[in-house]
Parts: structure tokens; sequence; C-alpha cells
């Protein structure tokens, strides 16, 4: 059986019961995902961090819509595993999902960075995926800081697509390019 995404049902449809009511506001929509392939297509990304990857939702569809690589950092294992499901029925070669904290990847090897505001909820009062992890505020900074450094140390000519993050969030080193409500690309020059 060959797997399409056409809309976030049929992406939805293969999560676990319980976290299909948390899908919408936790996991990118497919159009998000599409207009920010198109982007990186457009600047000849090859190799993509979605930095805080969840069921690694925007990976593997990312890897059904182009050629390139995808790496999804989590550090909730319970998503990582249900990505990994996923990811098995889809037989997508192109995407590896590492059940990780953000703060021990180096970015350098990457030219494409997407960026689904994934610190928020350690500043949050509620919402929270779940309760498994303890949410600070210095979390919150110790992580962001850490992004900021890293994406500096990314290749000149990266591309970055953020989606609800603060543009306050995005190093200087990054420049504006387009921006479509809480979407905006970004970059490096
Ligand atoms: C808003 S969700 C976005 C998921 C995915 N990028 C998508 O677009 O569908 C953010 C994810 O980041 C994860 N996360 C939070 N802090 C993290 C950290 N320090 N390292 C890796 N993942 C983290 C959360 O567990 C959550 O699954």
């Amino acid at each position: 059986m060959s797997i399409s995404f056409k809309n976030d049902k049929d992406f939805d449809s293969l999560l676990p019961v319980e976290l299909r009511q948390k899908a919408d506001i936790h996991f990118s929509p497919i159009d998000i995902i599409e207009r920010s392939i198109d982007f990186f297509e457009e600047n000849n990304v090859s190799n993509v961090l979605d930095i805080g990857s969840g069921v690694g939702k925007f990976c593997i569809v990312g890897a059904h819509l182009s050629n390139m690589h995808f790496t999804g950092i989590e550090i909730r294992q319970s998503l990582h595993l249900v990505g990994q499901n996923i990811l098995k029925q889809t037989k997508k070669t192109s995407v590896s999902l590492l059940n990780m904290n953000i703060t021990e990847v180096p970015f350098g090897q990457f030219d494409g960075f997407y960026y689904f505001n994934p610190f928020f909820e350690n500043i949050a009062d509620d919402g929270q995926i779940d309760n498994k992890l303890s949410t600070k505020v210095q979390n919150f900074n110790h992580y962001t800081t850490y992004v900021e450094i890293a994406l500096n140390a990314a290749p000149l000519g990266s591309c970055l697509a953020s989606y609800w993050t603060p543009h306050s969030a995005i190093p200087s080193s990054f420049l504006l390019i387009d921006s479509f409500g809480e979407l905006s690309f970004w970059r490096k020059g």
C-alpha cells in the first residue's frame, strides 16, 4: 500500500487516538509544510533539520513532497516512537528521526531548518502535549539560546522556515525573506 498525505486527516489517521485531538495545535498543517518545502526547493536546500520534530510530520510529509533529506530531533520518547512507527509504514529512507535533546545536535551539516516554536511549553501556563517533561523558564532560555548560537554556525545561504516562532528568537545573521501570517522564511546572508 502506498501512503499519500493530501490533507491533515491522512496523516492524523496514522496517529494513536489520544494524539489525534492534539495534532491541530502541536503538529504542522500540511499547507504550512508544502509552502516551507517550496521555499527550501527554490533555494536548493538538501539537508533539513526539524528542531523539535514531534511525531515527525514535517519530515515525513516533506520527504513525500521532495528529494531532500530530513532529520527530526524530538525530546519526548513517546512521540519519537509514534513517528518511527509511521515512518516504517511509509518506507521513506530519506528521513532520520532521533530521540534527543536539540542541545546535543550541531547544526553545521544542515542547510535547511524548520522551527515551530518548540520551547514555548516551558513558558506557557497550559496546553503542554503531556506532563512528562519538567517545563521551566530556564529551559526556554537555555534551548532558545542554544538554537540561536547553533544557527549562527550554520553554512552561509542556509534557509529557515519559522512557524509561530517569535522573530526575536531568530539570529540577525538570518535575513527575513517573506512572511505569511505566522510562517516566515529566512536566509543566512
Ligand atoms: C510544536 S511541536 C512541533 C512538532 C513538529 N516540528 C511539527 O511541525 O509537526 C514542538 C516539539 O518540540 C519538542 N521539543 C521541545 N523541546 C525540545 C528539545 N529541547 N529538544 C528536542 N525537542 C524538543 C516537543 O516535545 C514537541 O514535540
